[in-house]
């Protein structure tokens, strides 16, 4: 995995922003795989900026998203697509037939996990993954555990996380749904590449164990040591307890 580490958060966002803008520009029908909390605000942030000076043009791309909270609606404020309308979708010119998100509220999570699936195959796959790294080690939300599931599936949530989500849910942690809807590791694992934007001095000890320890279900973001084209994007204070 190759590393790279910028001296604050916002460095780390605009030099991402860019190289996503050159994946577009490279690609004008990319498939970009997108994540949620609080760390690709600033990504997102300036990816509306270039979109509104004319830098980037997402007209032609497609967007999945990483995950959604179980029985929580698109259209509720506290879901994940709310999130992303709120901090990206609705700001730049992505056409909305091209926004593609799991259905929390779906009654049959099975069936609506295996129609994502399909979506991601139908769409050619997915070009450019970005990814953020749960302060516990998950990605999406596959949580540490014995084992992990590939594909994508509904996953119970850790205290932990749900914790860390609270403040979507009016800082209520008992608010938090104990389940979500998932990609899988072997569905992120199938994009072509993947960036990993992890900043903050809360997951200096993650971004260690990541890169440097044993692949492990304990560390769901280890198994992307298996991926060949995987960028780790650093800030300072996340990159502290680094070796090399
Ligand atoms: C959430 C999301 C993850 C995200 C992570 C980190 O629970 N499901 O996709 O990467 O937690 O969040 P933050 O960036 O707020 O630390």
């Amino acid at each position: 995995m190759r590393v790279r580490t910028f001296a604050t958060p916002h460095h780390a966002a605009r030099a991402l922003a860019r190289e996503i803008a050159k994946a577009l520009n490279a690609n004008p029908r990319l498939v970009l795989g997108l994540p949620t909390g609080r760390t690709p605000i600033l990504l997102y942030r300036e990816l509306v900026r270039l979109n509104q000076t004319g830098t980037i043009d997402f007209s032609g791309a497609t967007t999945f998203n990483l995950d959604e909270f179980a029985g929580v609606p698109a259209g509720d404020p506290r879901s994940y697509h709310a999130f992303m309308r709120r901090h990206l979708f609705d700001h730049v010119n992505l056409q909305r037939r091209r926004i593609n998100f799991l259905n929390g509220a779906a009654r049959n999570a099975e069936a609506e996990c295996a129609r994502y699936e399909a979506a991601i195959r139908r769409s050619g796959g997915i070009d450019l993954q970005i990814l953020g790294l749960g302060a516990n080690g998950h990605i999406g939300f596959n949580e540490p555990a014995d084992a992990l599931i590939a594909a994508t599936h509904r996953a119970r949530l850790r205290s932990a996380t749900r914790r860390a989500n609270a403040s979507l849910f009016g800082n209520h942690v008992r608010a938090v749904p104990h389940e979500a809807l998932s990609m899988g590791v072997a569905t992120i694992l199938r994009a072509r590449r993947i960036i990993l934007l992890a900043t903050g001095s809360t997951k200096a000890r993650c971004v260690e164990r990541m890169l440097e320890g044993r692949i492990s279900p304990r560390v769901p973001a280890s198994f992307l040591q298996l991926h060949r084209n995987v960028d780790v994007w650093l800030d300072q204070a996340a990159a502290l307890r680094l070796t090399g």
